[in-house]
């Protein structure tokens, strides 16, 4: 039998990630590209459950992701990302994205994704995570969330 796994607190795996938008991140307006956005996000969730599972992660699903704003070339994109769920193989990470002018200083909240992930093993095969908890009651809500998000992607799949 396998053994059990010691459970982690979301602290200990939470990521944040800074970069500046350049010219080559831009679409045809102007602004950074939507697409190279979902890069990071992607990219930052995958590093949060990394930390948590201490393992490879591959992306097995991501929410919809809303834009609400538009983020300019020159800001300062800051990615903020942390486990909410952990199944068996699955992590759900929730990353919240900001864009900051780096001169005023204002910051605008521009998205929020939610991604699931499943660890591998170095065969590449789903292999166990260790049990996340809440150290909060604001975190044990937001578990509580994550836990029927992911029951309502198992049910549509
Ligand atoms: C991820 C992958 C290894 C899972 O393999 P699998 O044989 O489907 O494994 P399972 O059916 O055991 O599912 C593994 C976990 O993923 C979860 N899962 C599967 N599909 C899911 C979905 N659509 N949404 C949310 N979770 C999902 C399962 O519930 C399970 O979670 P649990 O172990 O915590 O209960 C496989 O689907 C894969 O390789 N996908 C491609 C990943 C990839 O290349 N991503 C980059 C895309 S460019």
């Amino acid at each position: 039998m396998a053994a059990k796994l010691k459970a982690k607190p979301i602290r200990a795996s939470k990521i944040n990630i800074a970069q500046l938008m350049q010219p080559e991140h831009a679409n045809n307006l102007g602004n950074v590209h939507g697409g190279w956005i979902m890069k990071l996000v992607d990219e930052a969730g995958a590093l949060a459950c990394m930390r948590h599972a201490q393992r490879r992660v591959v992306t097995v699903a991501i929410d919809s992701m809303v834009f609400r704003q538009p983020i300019r070339i020159g800001d300062l994109v800051i990615l903020n990302a942390e486990v909410t769920y952990a199944g068996r193989t699955s992590l759900e990470a929730e990353v919240q994205v900001q864009a900051e002018n780096p001169i005023t200083g204002e910051r605008t909240h521009t998205n929020t994704a939610y991604l699931v992930y499943v660890a591998l093993d170095k065969k590449g095969h789903p292999v166990s995570v260790p049990p996340l908890f809440a150290e909060t009651e604001q975190e044990k809500v937001r578990m509580n969330q994550a836990q029927k998000r992911q029951q309502r992607r198992i049910s549509q799949t």
